[in-house]
C-alpha cells in the first residue's frame, strides 16, 4: 500500500441510485437502500485497503428537498439507520465522522443520529469521514462569508488578516483540500460540490451506477488519477 499513489482526500457524488432502481423496475427508494449498503462495503474498503485520510460524499443538496416526500422521508429514516447502526464499522475503523451542511429542514431524528455520531467518533484519529448533508457549496460560502463579517464587526478580526486559511477555517469543516472527486452514473456535473476545496482537484466521471461501484470500480477510478499530471498552475 504505501508506494501507491492516493489522493489524500477523495470526494465521492454518489449517483445513479434512482437509475440503478428503475432499471430493475424497482422503486428509487430501494436504490437509494442499494447504495446504502454498497457505501458501508466502499468506506470499509477504502479505510482499510488504502492510504486515503479523508472521505467527503455527497449524502443530500439542499436542492434534493424538492423531490417527492416520500422518497425525501425514506432517506431521512435511512440516514438515521445508517448512522445509528450501520457506520459501527467506521466508528471501529478509528475514523471521525463530521458534518457539512445546513441543520434547518432537518429533521430532529436525523440531527440527534448526527449529533450522536460525530460525538461518539470526535477522537477518532485514523481518517475523516466528511458527510455533506442538506449540503450546498453556495450556501457554504454565504455561510462562511457570514462568520466572518460577524468576526469583523464585533472586532475580533480585522479585515487585513483575512487569509485562506482564515475562509479554511470558517467553512463548515477545516479540511484539506479535495485531490480527487468521483461522480458515478456518467453525469458530468459537480452539482455545488464543494466548490471552494476542490479548486484543484481532478475528476472522474464513470458511466457505473453508484449501488454497482464496488472497491474494484474505485481503483479502476484511482488509476486514472495516477495518470494525471497535477501541476497546480505551474509551467510543463
Ligand atoms: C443520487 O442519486 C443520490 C442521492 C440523492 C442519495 C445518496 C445517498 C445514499 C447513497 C445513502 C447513503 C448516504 C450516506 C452518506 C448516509 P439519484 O437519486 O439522483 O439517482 P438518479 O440520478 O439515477 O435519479
Amino acid at each position: 500500500m504505501s508506494d501507491v499513489v492516493y489522493p489524500n482526500h477523495l470526494g465521492i457524488i454518489m449517483d445513479g441510485n434512482g437509475r440503478w432502481a428503475k432499471e430493475r423496475g424497482l422503486n428509487r427508494s430501494l436504490g437509494h437502500k442499494a447504495g446504502a449498503d454498497n457505501l458501508i462495503k466502499l468506506l470499509d474498503y477504502i479505510y482499510n485497503n488504502t492510504s486515503i485520510k479523508v472521505v467527503s460524499l455527497y449524502a443530500f443538496s439542499t436542492e434534493n428537498f424538492k423531490r417527492e416526500k416520500c422518497e425525501v422521508d425514506y432517506l431521512m429514516k435511512l440516514f438515521v439507520t445508517l448512522f445509528n447502526t450501520k457506520l459501527e464499522s467506521i466508528k471501529k475503523n478509528n475514523v471521525k465522522v463530521v458534518f457539512s451542511g445546513r441543520r434547518d429542514n432537518l429533521p430532529k431524528s436525523v440531527l440527534e443520529a448526527m449529533d450522536k455520531t460525530t460525538d461518539d467518533t470526535k477522537n477518532n484519529i485514523k481518517g475523516i469521514l466528511n458527510i455533506c448533508l442538506n449540503y450546498g457549496g453556495d450556501y457554504e460560502i454565504v455561510d462562511m462569508t457570514k462568520k466572518i463579517v460577524r468576526q469583523v464587526l464585533d472586532g475580533s478580526l480585522s479585515i487585513e488578516d483575512i487569509t485562506k486559511e482564515v475562509v479554511s477555517k470558517n467553512l463548515y469543516q477545516d479540511l484539506p483540500p479535495l485531490d480527487f472527486v468521483i461522480r458515478t452514473s456518467g453525469e458530468k456535473r459537480i452539482s455545488n460540490f464543494m466548490i471552494y476545496q476542490s479548486s484543484y482537484a481532478e475528476y472522474d466521471f464513470p458511466d457505473t451506477y453508484f449501488p454497482d461501484f464496488d472497491s474494484k470500480c474505485l481503483e479502476e477510478s484511482l488509476d486514472n488519477y495516477r495518470k494525471r499530471d497535477r501541476r497546480f498552475g505551474n509551467a510543463k
